[in-house]
């Protein structure tokens, strides 16, 4: 099988290209990244050795070189490439619509062309918006995002299942909810604690910090990804979540506890502006139809995901200080497969 990983040098690609190594012989990955501040070649560093992995640096609004790419042949397209941080969207909208949007159908324009292949577009709870208390959104609750990084996403899947109505491209959508794991970039909020944390520093949260996300371990949003390759109907969707959400100061409670740190590091900051209050969504449909669960406990996520950050210190260092975002040119040949060293 030949697949195609766009955003595979972010976290959640990373882990899936490992994933996919580690659970599948007979493959060909091929990893297309454009390398922003949130694509991190020490993510893949051990990667690179492995004959069926390749790397090639390249953006999805980039039509000539996505013809090039897809001249190779693929079975299968696993879509994470994005913006995604909501803070950033918040600060400057346009980066999203460029990439979540029109690098998708960029993308898709490419896709349809390609003889039986499956687009596996990989989205998020946010295009649902906030839920009310005790709800939970199932594949058919309506579209309602709220900040832009939700907008862009959403957006994306429309043109997604328009090319699968027009072209007849074989498409799955997974909306699955915030995950957590090694290789998150400390931008986001589990490893901004831990990061913090770890040196004492005070951990912001917004306003009364009572919002509800439904953490996901990255693994077990990967073994969903890599079901729906195989088995999903086309044209489906599916949602992909623990099923236990949770309010952001119990996490950082949590987290203190594990570390042995006192709660006085918790400092409330100004809340982020339109900030959803509660995520929450119903993964009944992939739980029955593809018999999918999650392999891991919240606790047990989270231990993993702890030590992972305690036994890789000089990669959190290096992603803090910024030497991360030379590692690509000391060790790679720009657009080539080639590792240099
Ligand atoms: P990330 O920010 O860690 O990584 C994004 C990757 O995309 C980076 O390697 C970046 O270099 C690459 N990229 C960005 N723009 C590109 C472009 N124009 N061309 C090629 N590559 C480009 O993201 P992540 O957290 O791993 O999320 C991956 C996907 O999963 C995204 O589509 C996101 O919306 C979705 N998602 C994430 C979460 C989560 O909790 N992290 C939850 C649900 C869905
Ligand atoms: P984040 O990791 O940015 O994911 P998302 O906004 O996509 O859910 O944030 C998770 C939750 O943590 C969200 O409710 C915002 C909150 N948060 C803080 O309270 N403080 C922070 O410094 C960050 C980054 C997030």
């Amino acid at each position: 099988m030949k697949i195609l990983i766009t955003g595979g040098a972010g976290f959640i690609g990373s882990n899936f290209i490992r994933y996919l190594l580690a659970s599948r012989k007979d493959i060909q990955l091929v990893n297309f990244d454009k390398f922003t501040y949130a694509g991190n070649a020490e993510n893949l560093a051990d990667l690179s050795k492995d004959p069926r992995y390749a790397l090639v640096r390249g953006d999805i609004c980039d039509a000539p070189a996505l013809k090039s790419l897809f001249a190779a042949g693929f079975d299968v397209l696993v879509h994470f490439a994005a913006e995604t941080h909501v803070d950033r969207s918040i600060e400057n909208v346009s980066p999203f619509l460029q990439t979540n949007i029109l690098g998708t159908q960029c993308l898709l324009e490419s896709a349809r062309r390609a003889p039986k292949l499956r687009f596996i577009h990989i989205s998020t709870d946010e295009v649902y918006g906030s839920a009310p208390a005790g709800g939970t959104f199932t594949e058919v609750s309506a579209l309602d995002p709220q900040s832009p990084y939700a907008a862009s996403k959403a957006a994306a899947e429309h043109f997604v299942r328009a090319y699968g109505n027009t072209y007849g491209l074989d498409f799955v959508i997974l909306r699955c909810t915030n995950n957590y794991g090694p290789y998150q970039f400390p931008e986001k909020f589990i490893p901004l604690i831990l990061a913090n944390a770890g040196d004492n520093k005070s951990i912001p949260v917004y306003g009364d910090g009572m919002q509800e996300r439904d953490w996901l371990f990255v693994e077990d949003f990967c073994s969903a990804i890599s079901l729906a390759m195989d088995k999903a109907r086309p044209g489906s969707l599916y949602n992909v979540s623990a099923g236990s959400p949770q309010p952001n100061l119990h996490i950082v409670r949590a987290i203190l506890q594990i570390l042995g740190k006192p709660d006085f590091l918790i400092q409330h900051v100004q809340d982020r502006p339109g900030h959803d209050r509660r995520y929450a969504i119903d993964s009944s449909k992939i739980r029955t139809e593809l018999g999918w669960g999650p392999s891991f406990t919240f606790e047990e996520g989270l231990r993993k995901t702890i030590a992972w950050y305690q036994e890789n210190r000089e990669w959190l260092d290096h992603a803090r200080s910024g030497e991360y975002s030379s590692y690509y040119d000391r060790h790679y040949t720009y657009r080539s497969e080639t590792f240099r060293t």
